[in-house]
Formats: structure tokens, sequence, C-alpha cells
């Protein structure tokens, strides 16, 4: 059993969007197996990295759509997107400047943000972009 397991309950009705979701998942339990096997800076390291760029890209993505058909919330789910890439990007610096250890809350931390995230704020769009049709 994974640590995050992304459900059918967790769909924002659009396809490339849920993609960039499992996607996440899948490298929030990367992180964690890695921690849990003990392993070393440089792979932990580089999947921060990784989480990171990743989240970036799904984020502008997002932020793309919703300008481009003039969603309403933009502005407060665009602040929340980028205050999670300031915490995520303060956690891979620490990290790299040795000042954390990763720990089980650090992935806590991670997985309900994403979870929360996905099922309160990005689900706010899902009757949205459901209505333009997208899919
Ligand atoms: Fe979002
Ligand atoms: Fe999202």
């Amino acid at each position: 059993m994974s640590f995050f397991v992304w459900t059918e309950s967790m769909s924002v009705g659009v396809e490339e969007f849920n993609n960039h979701h499992k996607k996440l998942i899948e490298l929030i339990n990367k992180l964690f197996d890695a921690m849990s096997e003990g392993q070393g800076k440089t792979v932990i390291g580089d999947i921060l990295q990784e989480l990171l760029k990743y989240t970036e890209y799904h984020f502008s993505a997002e932020e793309a759509k919703m300008k481009e058909l003039g969603y309403p919330a933009y502005p407060g789910h665009q602040a929340e997107h980028q205050k999670f890439v300031e915490e995520v990007t303060k956690l891979y610096r620490k990290y790299q400047g040795g000042d954390l250890f990763l720990s089980v809350d650090t992935l806590n931390f991670l997985k309900d943000w994403l979870n929360k995230h996905i099922l309160q704020t990005d689900m706010a769009y899902k009757p949205f972009f459901t209505n333009k049709g997208i899919k």
C-alpha cells in the first residue's frame, strides 16, 4: 500500500489535471519510499527538486486554463499555489543546506496540503470547466 493513493473521489473532471495530480502523488510516494529506505542526500534532493519542478509545471497549466476561460476564483487559487511553491522551495533549500532532516511530518505536510487543495480548491473549478466543455 502506497503512502498516498489517488482515488476517483479526487477527480476534477479534467483528464490532463487528473494525470498531473497522479504524477504529483507518485512523486510524493517516491520521496516517502526514499526516506523510508534511508536513501542518501543526492537521491532525496533530486526527488524533492523533481517534485518542485513538476508542481510548478502543474500549477502553471491550471492557472493558464483558469485565465483563458475567465475563472472567477482565479486570484485566490493562484495565491494558494504560490504559497505552496514557496513552502516547497524553502524545504528544498533547507534540505540542500543540511538544515532539514526529511521526516514523516514533512511528508505528511506535502500529502495533506495536496489532498486538501485537490479536494477543495481544485474541486471548486470542476463545475466551471465542465460547463465550458473541458474534459
Ligand atoms: Fe490548483
Ligand atoms: Fe491541481
